[in-house]
């Protein structure tokens, strides 16, 4: 049976207060209307359809999923008027599911007991009972006839809060905006769509009686929990999800093993895998994919993006990894911070040490290399054991294109140099503190490259005129 998805994104966002689309705002790193496509794309939909409008170029450009389409909704003229637009992109017969662009954290087992619940015969309401519904549809159950909105009986139809009579407005069961429906029926429903409404609006909330009128069961399933129906208006909204998104994430880590400091200081913006041991201290950001081998321990506000941090490893406070499309790479027992900087393509061997405000990129330490203090190393090669001197820079550009510098094993940079690139400072070599080294450095030999120091005796301090 052919299931098809609606995904409805043509709002405008008003209360955002955003020249950002509305779905394009992120939570976790990821944009509201990416996290539903991405639920959406594990259901195994024949197709899937995206319904844009209000900056629908950016959507456009910004979201990706497979068997995916975009149908321009112009101008937005209501949730059903939203779903007209799709109907020539749908399968005759089937299942149709609704989803919602600004809610973002309805999970897959969720969405399948829906699809279940409607089976390609009877309408399927995803609904949930809220102490305060105000603004919400009501699910109207009881008798049609005697339209009494009273709560419990078979469901008779959706009334919009703005429509609602006072009696209506008591009803705390609500539409979360996520139905699934038999895809012909759907279809003759939508066409019969009318706008007599407050808002002048075509509701999809409508098919509800019309589906009632024909004799199709409207029947209702709920999620797990309120947090998968609750949707993005404004930004206290977008910050009470993520908080609730972040609180989800740190207990899975926590039930795996992860000690973190605090729960309600951390926060996960794609995948982190850990192995046994992890500790994470407070004001940690994870983005992208970020892997940490056993024991490993991240100090307080670091922030790391693509990256992988081997056994053992420890990152001292107010580091910042960002490995970007090269990636950064951590060895097992390295020592990094705090105050470290690691850029692309950075890449220590075991036992590193990066110490404070040290950068590192697109550049390769071999095993027990260190840089302590106040450095910089782009494109490196760095054999091990290399001992590089506090305040000691590569001068790898030359204002047009980028050179490499290879120091050999057991190199002794001392403080203050400046190595020019492309240059080759040889096993076993010694560079005397504030050269300046724009030659190769031959292997076990100490180069020296500056100003001899002199001394004058007799001289005597300027004295300040009276
Ligand atoms: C809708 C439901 C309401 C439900 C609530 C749940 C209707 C008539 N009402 O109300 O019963 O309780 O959702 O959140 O459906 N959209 C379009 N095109 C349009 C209008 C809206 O794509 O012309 C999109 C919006 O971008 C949004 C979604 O549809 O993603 C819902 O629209 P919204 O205006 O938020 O619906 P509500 O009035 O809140
Ligand atoms: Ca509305």
């Amino acid at each position: 049976m052919a299931l098809d998805i609606v995904i409805m994104a043509a709002g405008k966002g008003t209360r955002m207060k955003s020249a950002l689309p509305k779905v394009l705002h992120k939570l976790a790193g990821r944009s509201l209307l990416q996290h539903v496509l991405q639920t959406a794309a594990g259901l195994g939909a024949d197709g899937i359809v995206v319904n844009t409008g209000h900056g629908a170029d950016k959507v456009e450009a910004a979201v990706t999923a497979p068997n995916m389409q975009f149908v321009r909704q112009m101008p937005q003229l209501g949730t059903g008027h939203a779903v007209q637009q799709a109907v020539p992109a749908l399968h005759a017969q089937g299942t149709t599911l609704i989803l919602n662009g600004d809610v973002p954290l309805i999970t897959p087992a969720t969405v399948h007991a829906l699809i279940e619940a409607c089976h390609g015969k009877q309408l399927a309401l995803l609904t949930i009972e809220l102490d305060d519904p105000s603004g919400y549809g009501r699910i109207v159950r009881g008798d049609p006839a005697g339209r009494d909105a009273t709560e419990g009986g078979r469901v008779h139809g959706i009334v919009e809060h703005k429509d609602a009579t006072p009696a209506e407005r008591s009803i705390h069961e609500i539409y979360s905006g996520v139905m699934a429906a038999p895809t012909a029926a759907l279809k003759r429903w939508l066409a019969a769509l009318k706008n007599d409404n407050s808002q002048g609006e075509y509701y999809l909330t409508d098919v509800v009686a019309m589906a009632v009128a024909e004799g199709v069961h409207v029947v209702t399933t709920q999620p797990a929990s309120d947090t998968e129906v609750l949707g993005v208006n404004s930004p206290v909204q977008l910050a009470e999800l993520e908080r609730r998104y972040q609180r989800t994430q740190a207990e899975a880590l926590m039930e795996a093993g992860v000690r973190l400091a605090d729960p309600a200081r951390f926060d996960l913006r794609g995948e982190l895998v850990c192995g046994h041991d992890v500790d994470i201290d407070v004001n940690c950001v994870f983005e992208g994919r970020v892997e940490l081998g056993d024991g490993v321990r991240i100090g307080a506000n670091c922030v790391i993006r693509n990256a992988v941090i081997h056994a053992g490893a420890a990152i001292l406070p107010f580091t910042h990894m960002d490995g970007d499309a090269l990636g950064v790479s951590v060895g097992a027992g390295a020592l990094v911070g705090p105050f470290a900087r690691l850029r692309p393509g950075a890449t220590l061997g075991d036992e590193v040490h990066i110490g404070n405000f040290v950068e590192v990129k697109n550049s390769t330490l071999a095993k027990g290399a260190k840089a302590n203090h106040l450095a910089y190393l782009g494109d490196t090669t760095v054999g091990e054991r290399v001992n590089y001197g506090a305040g000691s820079i590569t001068a790898n550009y030359d204002g047009a294109n980028k050179h490499r510098t290879v120091i050999g094993a057991d190199v002794h940079v001392g403080s203050n140099c400046v190595l020019v690139a492309p240059v080759t400072i040889g096993a076993g070599a010694t560079v005397g503190a504030g050269s300046t080294i724009s030659k190769d450095v031959p292997p076990g030999q100490l180069s020296v490259a500056r100003a001899r120091q002199v001394s004058l005796s007799g001289w005597t301090r300027p004295v300040k005129k009276k």
